[in-house]
């Protein structure tokens, strides 16, 4: 059925290149927000644990991450949101992270990585054989896993696929997720996290190139809805940031378990 449903999404998946041009306005708009810091507050950390961050990005969880546990490895197949996070890491003298540049379909033996006490997989888990992506999370699996998956449409926003005249169809969300472990025989624990509004750009420019981003070969005529269609929305706040105004407001599901010992 994930197999099914995925085949009807209308957005594509991204490359590594592809997030290597997202990445400098991704850090900045990711750092210290609600989702970032609700996720951190769901996690059972101690200052003895190893973790490995499945799809680390710029770092959003691993440097707040790396202040409160022994050691941390983050894992992303793109490079620059590896080279803005070891930026990050040498800025605040933390000494205790290993980056590896990777993906969930390459062999984790052969990138180096082991078992770890907790694993996190937060908003990263875009791969086409998911069964095989969370095998891996439970083979590296020592303690504790923790997913952040999307919900319904996460963060798309069917109005603008509409104003560009694309369907719009979101693919699987975390019940997929949640059932394909069951079948793996884990019976995962589910949370959520609902986010406020709060996309906010630097620029009008860095607005609508970021949404542009979200689609695949944008035509011209589409460029020009969907340029016209953000016009509209955007309005400039005290601070000088733009946002959306009726942005949506996605939530997260936070999906969780720990492996059996013995
Ligand atoms: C939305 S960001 C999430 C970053 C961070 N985990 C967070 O929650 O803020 C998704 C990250 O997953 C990475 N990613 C996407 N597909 C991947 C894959 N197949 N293998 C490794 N990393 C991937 C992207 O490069 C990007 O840095």
């Amino acid at each position: 059925m994930w197999q099914e449903v995925r085949r009807q999404k209308t957005w594509q998946r991204k490359t590594s290149a592809d997030w290597n041009k997202r990445a400098a306005g991704f850090a900045r708009r990711h750092k210290d927000s609600v989702y970032v810091k609700e996720f951190l507050k769901k996690l059972p950390l101690s200052p003895t644990m190893s973790v490995l961050d499945m799809g680390c990005g710029p770092g959003t969880l691993t440097i707040p991450l790396a202040r409160e546990v022994k050691e941390i490895t983050a894992v992303d197949f793109s490079s620059e949101m590896l080279a803005i996070l070891t930026e990050r890491a040498a800025g605040e003298g933390l000494d205790n992270i290993t980056t590896r540049q990777g993906a969930w379909e390459d062999d984790w033996q052969a990138l180096g990585l082991g078992q770890y006490d907790l694993i996190i997989a937060s908003r990263s888990l875009a791969v086409d054989d998911l069964k095989g992506a969370l095998d891996k999370l439970r083979q590296a699996a020592r303690g504790w896993v923790f997913i952040g998956d999307r919900v319904g449409s996460g963060p798309f926003d069917p109005a603008m696929f509409a104003a560009i005249g694309r369907p719009f169809h979101p693919g699987p969300d975390y019940i997929y997720t949640v059932n394909i472990l069951y079948q793996m025989g884990i019976h995962a624990r589910l949370d959520f996290i609902d986010l406020p509004p709060g996309r906010s750009y630097k620029t009008r420019k860095e607005a609508i190139s970021s949404w542009a981003w979200m689609f695949h070969d944008l035509t011209a005529a589409e460029n020009d809805k969907l340029n016209h269609h953000l016009s509209e929305r955007l309005a400039e706040n005290k601070e000088g940031y733009w946002y959306l105004r009726d942005e949506l407001c996605p939530s997260w599901a936070v999906i969780s378990w720990r492996k059996k010992t013995g």
